[in-house]
């Protein structure tokens, strides 16, 4: 992934925010295990385990919280 894929952590509104947690998370991932294939064959472990569906949303809280710092959303 040598592209530019994050041009800004600027975002127009929170919920385009948070949808861009969702995909630094996602790409955090990708970066750690870039076989498409891999990923595809553990999806299904992750898809129906509470413990590991709230870490990822942990993960995506995590990038929301510098998203929205990035933006000034506190003040
Ligand atoms: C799909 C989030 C970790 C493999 C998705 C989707 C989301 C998501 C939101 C789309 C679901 C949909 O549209 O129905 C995350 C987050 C993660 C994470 C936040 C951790 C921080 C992982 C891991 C794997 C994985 C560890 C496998 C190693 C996949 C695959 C898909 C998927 C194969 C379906 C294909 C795709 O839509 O690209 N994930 N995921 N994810 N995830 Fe994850």
């Amino acid at each position: 992934m040598s592209d530019t894929w994050l041009p800004s952590l600027k975002t127009d509104t929170p919920q385009a925010g948070f949808e861009l947690a969702v995909k630094l998370s996602r790409v955090g991932v990708k970066y750690t295990q870039p076989s498409d294939e891999v990923r595809s064959s553990l999806r299904s472990d992750y898809d129906h385990d509470t413990t590991q569906l709230i870490a990822s949303s942990h993960v995506i809280a995590v990038h929301f919280q510098t998203v929205a710092a990035a933006n000034n959303w506190w003040r």
